[in-house]
């Protein structure tokens, strides 16, 4: 079987995607340095793969680790994941952002390069977008300046793929995702933040457990329904398996591509958790305070670009999210 090289495969996005290669017929190679995950992750993936995947502990940053991962295990793709992906964290360490995330992309494009292997997914963000006029955005709305430096990184990603393509015969793929939400539904992976999560979705399921105070909604007087800010929530095996048709794209096409991954519907955070209340029977305890410097109003997808030439849509609702969400962090008890 052909065999994915995943790069941060121990990740949130990173393990799922692990999950839908296996169910797609591939074997996947991971490479992760646990930086930002946990070992226990590789166990887990064996079970869900029934043990058909590879594992290599290290550094994408680490030419020499990166050449003998390649050459001894000869991926016919790459999906690179592995960087920081800490808005606030960025703007306190720049430096640790570029090292990681734009280095990190040089040297898996230079071992690609030494080992003839031609095809890529990257794991980009619809952050690249910055504050969007209109919604919803296509691939082609025009890029603002990126308000952190991990936005500027994805852009200057993205700008690096698109070079390296046209002079290098090398056929790549970036993924702008939106915001991954929910769990595997066997319960058995999901987001596991390390520390106080940034995200929405775990603050919310920790607050509901009990594991922490309650959660601050940040903001309800933007301009929008309900006040508070709308974002673009996709559940995490959807993203997934938009990655395997990605793969599939970059074997079967030549250049570079982006596009767009999310539902194509906003949904306000008080949306977001009414629909947890619904489908859980749980109440969410949460308050509504000062909004977060920073923050975008509103943005959503539109997704007719990866329906219409990677073949692909969403097949799981905001509910369904939720409901994963909640089964994983019950699991984690
Ligand atoms: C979502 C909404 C918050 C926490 C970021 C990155 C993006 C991607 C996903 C990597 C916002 C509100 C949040 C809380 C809240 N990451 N919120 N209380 O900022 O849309 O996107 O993560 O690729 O690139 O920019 O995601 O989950 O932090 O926030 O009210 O405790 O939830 O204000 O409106 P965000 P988020």
């Amino acid at each position: 079987m052909q065999k994915i090289l995943v790069t941060g495969g121990a990740g949130f996005i990173g393990s799922h995607t692990v999950v839908a290669l296996h169910e797609a017929g591939y074997t996947p190679v991971i490479i992760d340095d646990f930086s930002n995950s946990a070992s226990s992750v590789i166990d887990n993936l064996k079970d869900l793969t029934t043990s058909d995947l590879l594992f290599f502990r290290g550094d994408v940053n680490d030419k020499t680790f990166m050449q003998k991962v390649m050459r001894d295990t000869k991926p016919s793709a790459v999906i690179h994941f592995a960087a920081k992906k800490a808005v606030g964290e960025s703007v306190a360490n720049p430096l640790a952002y570029y090292r990681s995330n734009v280095d990190g992309l040089l040297t898996v494009l230079e071992t690609m390069q030494e080992n003839d292997i031609k095809s890529i997914v990257f794991s980009s963000s619809c952050t690249v977008y910055g504050e969007p006029d209109v919604c919803p955005v296509t691939e082609d709305t025009p890029q603002k300046q990126a308000t952190s430096p991990y936005g500027a990184t994805k852009q200057m990603c993205e700008r690096i793929l698109e070079d390296v393509t046209q002079s290098d015969a090398l056929n790549s793929v970036a993924l702008r995702y939106f915001n991954p939400v929910g769990a595997h539904p066997s319960a058995k992976i999901g987001e596991l933040p390390i520390g106080d999560p940034n995200n929405l979705v775990p603050f919310l399921t920790q607050a509901t457990a009990g594991l922490r105070g309650p959660l601050t909604v940040f903001g309800d007087d933007y301009g929008t329904p309900d006040g508070t800010c709308v974002r673009d929530f996709i559940h995490v095996m959807d993203l997934a398996e938009a990655h395997v048709s990605s793969v599939k794209y970059t074997l079967s096409h030549n250049g570079y591509n982006t596009f767009n991954i999310g539902t194509g519907h906003g949904n306000s955070v008080l949306e977001l958790i009414k629909s947890f209340e619904s489908v859980t029977g749980q109440k969410v305890p949460y308050s509504i305070g000062a909004r977060r410097p920073g923050d975008i109003v509103k943005i959503w997808a539109d997704t007719n670009k990866a329906k219409n030439e990677l073949g692909w849509q969403t097949t799981r609702s905001l509910d369904d999210s939720m409901r994963d969400a909640w089964h994983w962090q019950q699991s984690l008890k």
